[in-house]
C-alpha cells in the first residue's frame, strides 16, 4: 500500500490506542480485489490489536470493533469507516487514492512498492544466494533447472528489497567421477568435439567411460589412477581437469545468459578439497568427530548422543564426502564474504544433507548457521525434448524457443517483428517460470508443453501478451504528455479496481520475502491482468475526450510499470512486442 494512507490509519489508530504508529503499520492490509466490488479498501483485524496487547479484550470482539469504529475520525483521506466482524474496514477517499498512488508511480515507477516502510525491516545485510550448481559432465535435469530460476528469483527480490546479494555456483567438480571423466578423456576424448561442443562431449565420454568401466577392470583401474595422480595435484591431470571445468563454466555463463540469470562467483567442490583437513581436525579436537565401527568417520546427529542418527564425514579410505566439502565451502563462505544469511537452493532429497550440515555448523560453534537455509523443492516428471529427455540445459532453452516461435507464426494476433526468435524465446522462457512458480515450490508437478505454452489462462504466456498490449497502447500514445492531475474520469468501478489492487503490491512482496515462495507475486500479477484485459475493453483511450484519455494512459502506464518489475523480479525480461 502507499505508505501514505498506512501512515493515516496507522496515526489514528495510534490516537486512538496510545502507541506508537509504527506497531501498526503492519497490521494494515488493503482489501484484496473480488467478483462484487468492495466499498472497503482497507482493513485491521482487531484480533491483531488485542494480540499485540494494544486493545485490552474486554467484553466480546464485536463490541470492542464497535467502540474503535466509532473513535476513528473521517479525516478526508479515510471517508468511512465500518466494523466487520472483528474487522475494522476503511473506505478511502478514491480521488485522493487515484492521485496518491498514480503520482507516486508516474515519478518513481522503479521503486513502488519496494520502498514501502512495511519492508524497511528488511533492508540491509548481506545474502549469499547458492543456486543451480549442475555437475560437470553430468546431465543438466530439470532440478538444476528449477535450482538455477528459483535462487535466480530469491536473489532478485533480496536486491530488489535493498540486500546485498552474493550470487554463487557450486559446481560438481570434483570426486571420483572425474577419475572416469579423465581417464575417459585419454582413450576417447577430442579436443576438436571438447572445443566445439564441450558439454555434450564431456557428456558422452562420461557415459561411454561408465559403460565400460563396467565390464572392464582395466579402465576402472584407469580411473582410480587418474583421481589420485588428480588429489595428488599432479599438472597433467590437473590441466586436464582445469581445461574441463573452464570450458563448462564458459559454455554456462552464455546459456545462463539466455535465460538472463548471472553469477558473481563459480565455485565448486574442488576449492574446498583441501580445507575438509582442517575442518576435520577442527571436529576432533571438539570431540565431535567420532570413528564408526566401520572405520568411517561420523558426527552424532541424535541430539542425545546415542548415535541413533548420524553423518559421514571421512570413508573408511580416509577421503571425504559432500558434506565435508560443504562445511568446508560455508566456513570459507563466511569468511570471505561475511554474509548475514546463506540460502540454498536444491530439489528436496538433499533436505536431510542440509539439516545435518547446519547441525553441524552450530555443534562446530557458529551461531550464524542459524542464519542459513535451505529452500527446497518438489520433483518435476515429464520433462524432455523432441531429443528425449532433457540432457543440457540449452535443449530446454530451445524446445521452449521454437515450440513458441511455432505457435507464434500460428496465431492471428501475433505482430511482423523484428527478431521473432528473440521474443519466441523471451516469452517461452517466462512460461517456464511461472509454470514453476504458479504453485508451493515443494509441491512435485508434472510437466507439459502445450500447457505450459496456453496463451490463455495463467500463464507467462499470458503475462507477456497483457505487458506487450499495455506497451503497445503507450507507444501509440507516446506524444500525448500525460501528467496524473485530474483524476476524476478514473471513478468508475474497474479503473478503481486496478487500484486497489495496486494497494496490495508490498504486502504481496512481503509474503514472498519472508517464505521465498514466487507464487504470491504470481498470484497478484495474474489478477493485475485479468483487470487489465477487462479495463482494455471499458476504458478506451482512442476516441475519449483529452482528459479522460490523458488519465487513462496515467494509468494504464502505472499498470505497465508494476507489470514489468514484477515479472522482472521473477526472473522474466519483458518483451515490447509479441
Ligand atoms: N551439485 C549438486 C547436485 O547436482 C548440488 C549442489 C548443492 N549445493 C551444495 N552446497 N551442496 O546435486
Amino acid at each position: 500500500m502507499a505508505c501514505f494512507f498506512r501512515r493515516t490509519i496507522a496515526l489514528q489508530l495510534a490516537r486512538i490506542c496510545g502507541q506508537s504508529e509504527s506497531v501498526f503499520i503492519p497490521l494494515i492490509s488493503a482489501v484484496p480485489v473480488s467478483k462484487k466490488q468492495s466499498t472497503a479498501d482497507v482493513r485491521v483485524s482487531v484480533n491483531s490489536l488485542v494480540q499485540i496487547g494494544v486493545v485490552i479484550p474486554d467484553g466480546d470482539l464485536q463490541m470492542i470493533t464497535d467502540t474503535l469504529v466509532k473513535q476513528i475520525k473521517l479525516d478526508g483521506v479515510v471517508d468511512e469507516v465500518i466494523a466487520g466482524r472483528g474487522v475494522i474496514h476503511f473506505r478511502l477517499n478514491k480521488l485522493i487514492l487515484a492521485q496518491k498512488l498514480l503520482k507516486q508511480l508516474h515519478l518513481e515507477p522503479e521503486t513502488f512498492g519496494v520502498k514501502s516502510e512495511l519492508l524497511t525491516h528488511l533492508q540491509g545485510g548481506r545474502t549469499l544466494v547458492e543456486f543451480s550448481s549442475p555437475n560437470i559432465a553430468k546431465k543438466f535435469h530439470a532440478g538444476h533447472l528449477r535450482s538455477t530460476i528459483i535462487g535466480n528469483f530469491i536473489a532478485n527480490l533480496k536486491k530488489a528489497l535493498g540486500k546485498e546479494v552474493i550470487r554463487v555456483n557450486y559446481l560438481g567438480d570434483w570426486g571420483m567421477q572425474f577419475g572416469l571423466l579423465g581417464a575417459g578423456f585419454e582413450r576417447f576424448g577430442s579436443q576438436e568435439k571438447l572445443r566445439a561442443h564441450a558439454l555434450q562431449h564431456l557428456f558422452e565420454v562420461y557415459v561411454q567411460v561408465n559403460r565400460e568401466a563396467k565390464c572392464d577392470e582395466s579402465v576402472r583401474l584407469a580411473a582410480a589412477e587418474f583421481f589420485r595422480r588428480l588429489e595428488q595435484h599432479e599438472d597433467q591431470a590437473l590441466s586436464l581437469w582445469k581445461q574441463f571445468r573452464e570450458i563448462t563454466v564458459e559454455e554456462y555463463k552464455r546459456i545462463y545468459e539466455r535465460l538472463g540469470v548471472h553469477f558473481d562467483h563459480y565455485s565448486g567442490e574442488s576449492f574446498h578439497q583441501s580445507q575438509t583437513h582442517n575442518v576435520l581436525e577442527d571436529l576432533m579436537s571438539k570431540h565431535l568427530l567420532k570413528t564408526s565401527e566401520k572405520g568411517t568417520g561420523v558426527v552424532d546427529m541424535s541430539g542425545g548422543g546415542d548415535m541413533s542418527s548420524y553423518a559421514t564425514l571421512v570413508r573408511s579410505d580416509g577421503t571425504s564426502l559432500y558434506i565435508t566439502r560443504d562445511i568446508a565451502a560455508a566456513l570459507d563462505r563466511k569468511e570471505r564474504f561475511g554474509f548475514d544469511e546463506m540460502i540454498y537452493v536444491t530439489d528436496k532429497s538433499q533436505s536431510v544433507h542440509f539439516q545435518q550440515l547446519f547441525h553441524i555448523l552450530l555443534a562446530m560453534g557458529h551461531q550464524w548457521a542459524e542464519r542459513c537455509h535451505h529452500v527446497a523443492f518438489g520433483l518435476v516428471q515429464g520433462m524432455s525434448t523432441r531429443h528425449g529427455e532433457v540432457l543440457f540445459l540449452e535443449d530446454v532453452l530451445e524446445e521452449a524457443r521454437n515450440r513458441m516461435l511455432n505457435n507464434m507464426r500460428r496465431s492471428t494476433t501475433s505482430k511482423v517483428l523484428e527478431d521473432p526468435e528473440q521474443t519466441a524465446e523471451r516469452v517461452g522462457i517466462s512460461a517456464l517460470i511461472i509454470q514453476d512458480f504458479k504453485g508451493p515450490l515443494m509441491s512435485d508437478y508434472k510437466f507439459e508443453w502445450d500447457k505450459v505454452l496456453q496463451a490463455q489462462g495463467d500463464t507467462g504466456v499470458f503475462l507477456q501478451y497483457t505487458h506487450a498490449r499495455l506497451r503497445s497502447l503507450l507507444r501509440t500514445h507516446e506524444n500525448e504528455k500525460y501528467t496524473c492531475c485530474d483524476v476524476s474520469p478514473l471513478m468508475d468501478n474497474r479503473s478503481i479496481s486496478i487500484l486497489q489492487h495496486l494497494l496490495r503490491y508490498d504486502e504481496v512482496l512481503l509474503q514472498s520475502a519472508r517464505d521465498l515462495q514466487p507464487r504470491h507475486l504470481v498470484n497478484f500479477l495474474f489478477t493485475l491482468s485479468h483487470l487489465v484485459a477487462s479495463a482494455h475493453r471499458q476504458l478506451p483511450v482512442k476516441g475519449s475526450s483529452p482528459e479522460v484519455a490523458q488519465a487513462r494512459l496515467c494509468l494504464f502506464s502505472s499498470v505497465c510499470s508494476v507489470l514489468a518489475n514484477g515479472m522482472r523480479i521473477l526472473g522474466i525480461t519483458p518483451v515490447e512486442r509479441m
